[in-house]
């Protein structure tokens, strides 16, 4: 099967350095590690990616079209902003899940509206980096439905 892609958006590259009161002190190594080794129990390969440059990450979407059997996104702020990104992953039309290390809907107004959700499948925030191992659960589920249906 091809891979998962997890993409994480603008200053994720620093987790573990950037208000641990909010997201922790596990960096975005320690969350690919994690992810690879969840990823592995369920059968799934996975390419673990960040950039701060939405169109980088525009592109990548474009990519996962068609390298890729899923995606799981945490998009930081231009989770909040981002239309191109909200288009791509609609022309991507894959399982796909929005992830968050924070539950977004505790934190300041902005961070409530999200132009990712319209465009995936679900959503999962506020469980740290497990936020992510239960975006690959997820996709794994929508994966095998997909393969069923
Ligand atoms: C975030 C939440 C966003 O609001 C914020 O801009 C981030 C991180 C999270 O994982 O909790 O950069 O996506």
């Amino acid at each position: 099967m091809k891979p998962v892609f997890v993409l994480n958006g603008p200053n994720l590259n620093l987790l573990g350095l950037r208000e641990p009161a909010v997201y922790g002190s596990a960096t975005l190594k320690d969350v690919e590690a994690r992810c690879r080794a969840h990823a592995a129990t369920l059968g799934l390969s996975i390419d673990f990616r960040q950039s701060n440059n939405e169109g980088e990450l525009v592109g990548w979407i474009h990519e996962a079209r068609d390298r890729a059997s899923g995606i799981a996104i945490n998009a930081g702020a231009y989770t909040h902003t981002s239309v191109a990104l909200h288009d791509a992953l609609k022309a991507a039309d894959l399982p796909s899940v929005e992830v968050h290390l924070s539950n977004v809907h505790k934190r300041e107004a902005f961070r409530h509206h999200s132009y990712m959700a319209p465009a995936v499948n679900g959503v999962i925030c506020g469980f740290g980096p497990e936020s992510y191992v239960l975006a690959l659960t997820a996709l794994h589920s929508l994966l095998t439905a997909h393969k069923k249906g």
